[in-house]
């Protein structure tokens, strides 16, 4: 029952990401380059630097594959953290497979940068090192297991979701720049990420969710903190 569901959630999800990453968005919020006569701020020259920088969708798709080699590069490191904070072992198994699979979302990515003769180089990702701090406050919190693991899907599918809607529109730029290797290294790991959002959901509905309902309230306890 779960799955005409799921794969109307997967398709919407790449339509999301292929109407994002269209390039009528760019034709149209095109900003001007300020010139020396404008009122400039301290970072005027940085600012102005990044718009030279980003002129061309080829930039763009190298700006993007950096955050997200960044970005992996963080969950190689937080995935075994989640994997032994879980207490289901359906979840911490679900953690240590798509560990083996974000590995290899690396390496895919140094494929990527090889086709555009550019050397694998990350970029911070801001985005990613705060969903792993709000899903590492999650790690050290004491309670009940269940509500807990709970808790770690809500992250991990934050996660999952930070990373679908990245593949999806570096996908689509390897597309329109006629990357075609790339573009099907891209979605297949576009896939891996909506396949591991999909286990999250399944495991979240089917036992640890109802393990979580089931933990009796606490006398006297109150919800708002
Ligand atoms: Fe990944
Ligand atoms: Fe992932």
């Amino acid at each position: 029952m779960l799955e005409p569901l799921m794969a109307n959630l997967k398709e919407s999800s790449k339509k999301h990401a292929q109407i994002h990453a269209s390039p009528r968005c760019f034709s149209r919020s095109r900003r001007p380059v300020r010139t020396g006569s404008q009122k400039t701020k301290p970072n005027s020259g940085i600012e102005r630097e990044r718009i030279m920088k980003l002129e061309t969708l080829k930039t763009l798709y190298i700006d993007e594959l950096r955050d997200l080699y960044n970005a992996e590069n963080q969950l190689v490191k937080a995935l075994p953290k989640m994997a032994k904070a879980a207490s289901s072992e359906e979840l911490q198994d679900a953690f240590e497979k798509h560990l083996e699979q974000t590995k290899s979302h690396v390496d895919r990515l140094e494929e990527v940068f090889e086709e555009i003769g550019e050397k694998p180089k990350g970029k911070t990702c801001k985005a990613m090192k705060g969903l792993i701090d709000e899903g590492s406050e999650i790690l050290k919190e004491d309670g009940e297991e269940s509500v807990i693991d709970a808790g770690i899907i809500v992250a991990a599918q934050k996660v999952e979701h930070y990373e679908i809607a990245s593949y999806g529109s570096v996908r689509t730029f390897a597309q329109l720049l006629g990357k075609d290797r790339s573009a099907d290294l891209l979605q297949r790991t576009l896939d891996e990420e909506s396949e591991a959002n999909e286990v999250l959901n399944k495991l979240a509905e089917d036992i640890v969710n109802p393990e979580a309902l089931m933990e009796p309230e606490p006398v006297g306890a109150s919800s708002e903190r």
